[in-house]
């Protein structure tokens, strides 16, 4: 069966668009308004609150001045969207990223609030971001951009209000003066203001690995499900960083073959498997994967045709497109990024037969971790790195037994399933909460 994807100018029509968006360059939120198209039907009488899930709840838009080392001021633009909040505080992270958009950042935040109702962790859905390629500045530059940025939007956040978190480009350093500038705001400080921060900083063990490890998790129970053995099983694993280099060591770790991997520095290939402790250190020491002598080197778009049986977009956003969708053929995806497939490609896919791992389960393990730092934040106790991996397995087969359940009832993609779940526990929560005034 083949959805209906829509073009642009047929999703601006088919809903009321808010006059900030441009109806024929609607970017990722279009995408988002299909999925929850898709799921609208089985909501029930919840249907009538669907309105809500298309309509971020708050956003603030901001300038961010910062004097740069020549003495010249220079002006970004930052953005923090807070799509729902009616299951608790915001939650989501911050990207810095020359190319982000008002458009990108609201249907990130939707996808937190339908990752966050997934896991069922008590969480609204929120995104930031500021319109800087990062790379371009000092250190110095970079914490000063920071810092203004936190105070601009220290309007929205806290620790029960919205909780940041690093995204591309931000890491646990840009966190730990988000939170010092939140509690020097405040005169208090204020760890649970962001997850993903420095362990010695309120920090948690564990959430370093915890998104590979999700989609590890996840990975295994839907080969269980579907009688595909780990053993031997042939992996090729898009982006080998925090999240590819995980799920690809743990997977290795488990007797499957990492056969194919590629990043921004190339396409390597070996079918008898590769060495991941050996590329691992190969990418710490040279920053990507190319050159590593243990494998031959493939053109970068043959890597979409490798033999395998499973297959992990782990980079970056709109990977896998129409034009690439077709030549898959692993038996499964797992998708470690954020949003990697494309509508388009993603009904490719349901044609031919292959399982996809929606990003809104699959990479839930590192919010559920960072669910876990919030917690530990508020009662100053911490946890070893052995119970918080046991409770991140414990919740990521729970939610994925249950969306797998309600996949099989109503015949749909585990994408439309997860949909189903989340949308269900939010708009509940809405209608419970009712309408204030
Ligand atoms: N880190 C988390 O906790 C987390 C949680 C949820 C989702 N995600 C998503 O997972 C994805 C990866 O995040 P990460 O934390 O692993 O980032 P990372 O920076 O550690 O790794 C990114 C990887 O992508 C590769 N890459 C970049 N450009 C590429 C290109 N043009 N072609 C092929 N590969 C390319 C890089 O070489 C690198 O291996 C992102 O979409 C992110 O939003 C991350």
């Amino acid at each position: 069966m083949t959805l209906s994807t829509g073009t642009p100018g047929s999703i601006a029509t088919a809903h009321t668009l808010p006059s900030y968006l441009d109806p024929n360059h609607l970017g990722p939120w279009g995408n988002y308004l299909q999925q929850v198209d898709r799921v609208t039907p089985y909501l029930g009488n919840l249907a009538r609150w669907v309105e809500t899930l298309k309509r971020p709840k708050r956003i603030l838009i901001v300038d961010v001045p910062i004097e740069m080392d020549d003495g010249t001021i220079a002006h970004f633009e930052g953005y923090r969207v807070q799509h729902n909040l009616s299951r608790g505080p915001g939650k989501g992270g911050v990207r810095f990223h020359q190319d982000v958009t008002l458009s990108e950042v609201m249907a990130l935040s939707a996808w937190m609030s339908v990752k966050n109702a997934a896991v069922n962790v008590p969480y609204g859905g929120a995104k930031g971001g500021i319109r800087v390629d990062p790379k371009k500045l000092s250190l110095g530059e970079l914490e000063r951009l920071t810092r203004r940025y936190t105070s601009e939007i220290g309007l929205l956040i806290g620790p029960s209000k919205d909780i940041p978190a690093p995204d591309v480009n931000t890491n646990g350093q840009i966190m730990a003066w988000m939170m010092d500038t939140y509690s020097m705001n405040t005169g208090a400080t204020a760890t649970g203001v962001v997850t993903g921060k420095p362990v010695d900083l309120g920090g948690s063990l564990g959430r370093v690995e915890a998104t590979g490890r999700g989609v590890y998790t996840v990975g295994v129970e839907a080969a269980r499900l579907t009688g595909l053995p780990i053993e031997g099983a042939r992996l090729a694993v898009q982006g080998f960083g925090n999240v590819g280099g995980t799920a690809g060591k743990l997977f290795a770790e488990a007797g499957a073959k990492v056969v194919a991997v590629q990043d921004h520095t190339g396409t390597i290939f070996n079918g008898n498997g590769l060495d991941v402790p050996a590329l691992l250190a190969h990418v710490k020491a040279r920053g990507g994967v190319g050159g590593f002598a243990g494998a031959d080197a493939l053109a970068n778009e043959d890597f979409w045709a490798v033999d395998c049986e499973i297959l992990i977009p782990a980079a970056l956003e709109g990977q896998i497109t129409k034009d690439n969708a077709g030549q898959i053929k692993a038996r499964m995806v797992i998708e470690g990024a954020n949003g990697p497939t494309t509508t388009e490609a993603d009904d490719i896919l349901h044609d031919k037969g292959v399982l996809v791992l929606p990003d809104v389960i699959a990479n839930a393990g590192g919010v559920t971790v960072s669910y876990f730092e919030w917690v530990q934040d508020f009662s100053s106790f911490f946890w070893s790195e052995d119970e918080i991996n046991a409770r991140l397995v414990r919740i990521m087969q729970e939610a994925f037994a249950g969306i797998w359940q309600v996949a099989q009832q109503h015949q749909v993609s585990l994408r439309t399933a997860t949909f189903i779940v989340a949308c269900q526990r939010i708009l509940h929560a809405r209608e419970m909460r009712g309408l204030y005034p």
